[in-house]
């Protein structure tokens, strides 16, 4: 396919997430050997839709409906072993085989204490108008976990005593926070750990023995009976993934040796980004190139590709400089069809910000990027492009002093964007319908310019546009 491909390359979310990399990983797999998640966790919701069927994988690479393709789960992913065996379970029911899946002995579990704190915190948070809006997954509780080193990475799993006195140290501590920081009372507290995931095939029978454990404990202390149960069920499910763990940095090192192709898929979006993104706003891995790189062990990426969509989205809390609110919103919404792929949220909808994809070309050091959804913006008669910020607040020192007008066209710190107007520059529409077009010829000239404008603004290249959901309505230049 296209020579200006390289052997190893990396895509990743250019905004808030959402942009549309699973597609585009799913487009490109069948250049590449290995397909390599190494970020975040099941979070992410990455959709591919083939022949008008809909996958939606959280923790399976996009590449994993090629079955010639090695999908590795690298390092650096969470994994919450429910999720995990209920997506092989799915894809096993549509014929579909998993023999070509890799996971790290590394990679950190994500236990149901972490998903019981996530929302807890989250209860805790919204109290005092302060909640991230985070999916309720669990996700910062993990990592969290493996910062403080005290994480259970996956090889735990295949050692029972290691995986009780960690299991039992953690519940101590979770149990601790719950009760004491978000008044959770035993009651509670059981109920929790009862329903911590929502029932299907694979977790009823699971859910099912911890109900039973924690009923029939009587007065036995909770933590116990608990920390008993939960390494039982884990090193179960320990078996029941085994065949699929091995050393992936090496395996991924020997592959890059002999001169496989591997393609990174990064998860969530560059302002998402713990330190480069909308901090506190912002998910606990990191979804930019460093943490591709430190997540899957592999430094010589030779090429990154971000993912931006011709308009802007995010779900969640924090501050969005092109929102659109009321019905402009709403029209967006309803043309993208932006609903959450993990949690079915309402996605906020706002202009394309080419003050933010600068940032995110810069970060992720590249200037080679993908546009997709650009169909959504067919009806549109006029098309505004945000193209800097005018600062609201009052006289603020963040990184340097900021005055009430100031105009900026890098990006401010957080405090600073949450009372920032966008600058638009009104951009004519096309009006007909383009998700035909497979040439960049055959997109109409006020396309073709919207497209062009974007480069300009953003400093980038559009290697790929995508005009439709399925693989083939995409333009390859
Ligand atoms: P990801 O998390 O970056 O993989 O993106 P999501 O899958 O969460 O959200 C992107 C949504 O847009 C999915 O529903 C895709 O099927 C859809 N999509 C991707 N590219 C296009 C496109 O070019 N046009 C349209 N209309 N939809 C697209
Ligand atoms: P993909 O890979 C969009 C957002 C959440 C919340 C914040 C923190 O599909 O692009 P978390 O659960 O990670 O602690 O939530 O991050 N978020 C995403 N938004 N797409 C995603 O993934 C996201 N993963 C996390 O909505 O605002
Ligand atoms: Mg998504």
């Amino acid at each position: 396919m296209s020579s200006w491909l390289a052997p190893t390359a990396a895509i990743i979310g250019g905004q808030w997430g959402d942009e549309g990399k699973g597609k585009i990983v799913d487009l490109l797999a069948p250049n590449f050997d290995m397909v390599v998640r190494a970020t975040g966790g099941n979070n992410a919701g990455h959709t591919i839709v083939i022949n008008g069927k809909k996958h939606v994988f959280h923790l399976l690479p996009s590449g994993i409906l090629y079955p010639e393709k090695l999908n590795v789960i690298a390092d650096g992913v969470v994994i919450d072993l429910f999720v995990l065996l209920e997506e092989i379970r799915e894809l096993e029911k549509n014929g579909l085989r998993v023999e070509n899946l890799r996971i790290s002995a590394n990679a950190h579990i994500l236990m149901p204490y972490h998903r019981i704190l996530d929302v807890a915190r989250e209860e805790k948070l919204s109290g005092i108008g302060a909640k991230i809006g985070t999916t309720g997954r669990g996700i910062g509780p993990c990592y969290a976990d493996t910062a403080a080193r005290t994480g259970i990475p996956l090889r735990m799993l295949f050692d029972k005593t290691a995986l009780h006195n960690s299991i039992r140290q953690n519940l101590e501590e979770k149990i601790a926070l719950l009760a004491h920081y978000c008044g959770y009372d035993d009651e509670k507290i059981r109920h929790s750990f009862s329903n911590f995931i929502s029932e299907n095939e694979i977790t009823a029978s699971y859910l099912a023995r911890i109900n039973h454990a924690l009923a029939s404990s009587g007065a036995a202390p909770t933590l116990d009976t608990l920390a008993l149960v939960l390494v039982d069920i884990y090193a179960e499910l320990g078996t029941r993934i085994q065949q699929y763990v091995t050393n992936t940095t090496a395996l991924l090192h020997r592959a890059h040796a002999f001169g496989k192709r591997i393609l990174f898929e990064g998860a969530q979006g560059t302002f998402l980004d713990p330190y480069h993104g909308t901090y506190p706003y912002v998910t606990s891995s990191h979804p930019t190139i460093g943490g591709i790189i430190a997540g899957s062990g592999v430094a010589r990426i030779s090429q990154t590709l971000i993912v931006l969509k011709a308009y802007t989205t995010r779900v969640g809390e924090g501050p969005f400089v092109s929102e659109l609110h009321g019905k402009d919103g709403d029209a967006l919404r309803a043309s993208g069809e932006e609903y959450g792929a993990t949690t079915g949220r309402p996605r906020r909808c706002g202009w394309y910000d080419s003050v933010m994809a600068r940032h995110a070309a810069a970060v992720n050091g590249t200037t080679e990027a993908v546009l997709t959804k650009l169909d959504v913006l067919s009806s549109l008669e006029k098309i505004p492009v945000c193209v800097g910020y005018q600062y609201t607040g009052s006289p603020c020192f963040a990184d340097k002093a900021y005055k009430p007008g100031m105009e900026l066209r890098t990006m401010p710190p957080t405090n600073i964007m949450a009372h920032c107007e966008p600058m638009l520059m009104e951009l004519p529409g096309w009006k007909c319908d383009i998700s035909g077009a497979r040439t960049f010829a055959h997109l109409p000239p006020a396309a073709q310019n919207y497209v062009r404008k974007l480069e300009e603004l953003s400093g980038v290249l559009f290697r790929i546009i995508s005009v439709g959901k399925e693989r083939d309505a995409t333009i390859i230049r």
